[in-house]
């Protein structure tokens, strides 16, 4: 028996861990084993990563942050992902290589491919069977995370940079469709849900 592997994306403060939340417990309820997770930090070398390059003082060079986060995803699916996709488990992962791709690719310094290509070769070329972007205007995402008291590096980054991670996105999901369910963010949280059900529901029999 092989598990099942989904990934949430989408831009900050779009409403991740919320779905994610609901999602486990449906999951839960049909008797599916969930383990939820996070990059980065799904682990503790992941976390002393995270640390350093979300919450470190200035500057990072682009291509130093790119091989952090392919580290971090390296080392989290080698001893979680994996085995628990072998378990047989549904994985829930908040975020993934397409975040990589989107946010250390929109700056436009490094080159989408080439970032594509260095996760894939650090997860050994495992890719989720469903990847559910959650997409909302930047300028939307700002206004619901301006109650939150703290802002990470990534978030602070301006209005620019927030759009042109969306059209990232979007055009990575238009690449993939078939792995991809792009569902509007500024819906309610329950229609959300419901799409994302919808779409999990028929991959729980192959998995
Ligand atoms: P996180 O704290 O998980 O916040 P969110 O709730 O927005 O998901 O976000 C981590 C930040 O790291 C987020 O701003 C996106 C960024 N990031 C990258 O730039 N590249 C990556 O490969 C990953 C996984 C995250």
């Amino acid at each position: 028996m092989t598990g099942l592997f989904v990934t949430l994306e989408g831009g900050d403060a779009v409403g991740k861990t919320t779905q994610a939340e609901q999602l486990d417990g449906w999951l839960t309820a049909r008797g599916r084993t969930v383990v939820r997770t996070r990059e980065p930090g799904g682990t503790d070398l992941g976390l002393a990563i995270r640390d350093l390059v979300l919450h470190r003082d200035g500057h990072v060079a682009p291509r130093a942050e790119a091989l952090l986060y392919a580290a971090d995803r390296a080392h989290h699916v080698a001893t979680v992902v994996e085995p628990a996709l072998a378990r047989g488990d549904v994985v829930l992962q908040d975020r993934y290589l397409d975040s990589s791709v989107a946010y250390q690719g929109a700056g436009r310094v490094l080159d989408a491919e080439e970032v594509r290509g260095l996760s894939l070769w650090a997860v050994g070329g495992l890719l989720p069977r469903l990847t559910v972007l959650l997409d909302l205007d930047p300028r939307v995402g700002r206004a619901r995370r301006a109650g939150r008291e703290q802002y990470d590096r990534l978030e602070a980054e301006d209005d620019a940079f927030h759009q042109r991670v969306r059209d990232a996105y979007l055009r990575i999901a238009a690449a993939e469709p078939r792995r991809f369910l792009v569902v509007d963010a500024a819906l309610p949280p329950e229609d959300v849900q419901d799409r994302i059900r919808a779409a999990v529901e028929p991959l729980l029999e192959e998995s």
